[in-house]
């Protein structure tokens, strides 16, 4: 019942992939596959691509996110982008706290809070991302894990900025490895996530936010995991880089 209040969202984090000339070739062969969508379509791509991408998907439904924003406004970081800078560009999301920036770039969630608080204030909508390793599965931590990420990265966000956050619940050990979350395993922490944010805010605001899986989701396996009453769309790496993969499932949580 309150899955289809939601808005489903099914947003591409297209990664280190496709210089400006293929992000534009990319995006035209999605744009048609997507025009139909009873769905929010994203397509997060590098900031280089960013005004190719804007420019390409002028005038239709989908829309454009970045990969990651710096927290201040302005100044000595270099190599980082702000939040004004996409802002002024027309980009609408940014994905925070990938499992990739926290293993490989030293995100913490500290940063992650950072960075989505800016995001917020800058009137851009964070896609805010948590999942927990291998190990931490193995070790039977996943709920707590999950609930310390919820807790630090959303630390000051008021439940009126939670309803514009979009939560990507992405097991580690699921992303780019083939290995995806049964839709039982998604559904199992996606409304364990629902429940925290029950606990920090309130049943409403906790309702209102779009919780989406990703890892390895894929158009043969989309359908099931959108299926779920607390998964609300997806994050999609891999797939989202082939127009008729991505289509295929726009179309799955299009038919919900
Ligand atoms: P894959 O779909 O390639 O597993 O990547 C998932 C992901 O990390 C999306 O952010």
């Amino acid at each position: 019942m309150n899955k289809a209040k939601r808005q489903a969202v099914i947003a591409g984090n297209w990664k280190m992939n496709k210089t400006p000339s293929e992000a534009k070739i990319l995006l035209e062969e999605i744009i048609p596959v997507a025009k139909d969508a009873g769905c929010e379509v994203i397509a997060c791509v590098p900031y280089v691509d960013l005004s190719v991408a804007l420019d390409t998907v002028k005038g239709t439904n989908v829309k454009i996110g970045a990969e990651n924003c710096h927290w201040a406004e302005s100044g000595a970081f270099t190599g980082e982008i702000s939040t004004g800078m996409l802002k002024e560009m027309g980009v609408e999301y940014v994905v925070i706290g990938h499992s990739e920036r926290r293993q490989y770039f030293g995100e913490t969630d500290e940063t992650v809070n950072k960075r989505t608080k800016a995001a917020l204030a800058a009137g851009l909508k964070p896609i805010v991302c948590v999942g927990e390793l291998l190990w931490e599965r193995e070790c039977d931590i996943t709920e707590e894990v999950i609930a310390r990420q919820i807790k630090l990265d959303l630390y000051d966000v008021s439940a009126e900025d939670a309803k514009k956050t979009i939560i990507a619940y992405e097991p580690v050990w699921a992303i780019g490895t083939g290995k995806t979350a049964t839709a039982e395993q998604a559904e199992e922490v996606c409304a364990f996530i629902r429940a925290e944010l029950a606990k920090k805010y309130d049943e409403e605001t906790a309702q209102a936010i779009t919780i989406q899986y990703g890892g390895s989701m894929n158009d043969a396996n989309a359908a099931e995991l959108l299926s779920k009453e607390n998964v609300d769309g997806g994050l999609i790496g891999g797939a989202s880089l082939v127009a008729a993969k991505f289509g295929a499932i726009i179309d799955a949580a299009t038919k919900g």
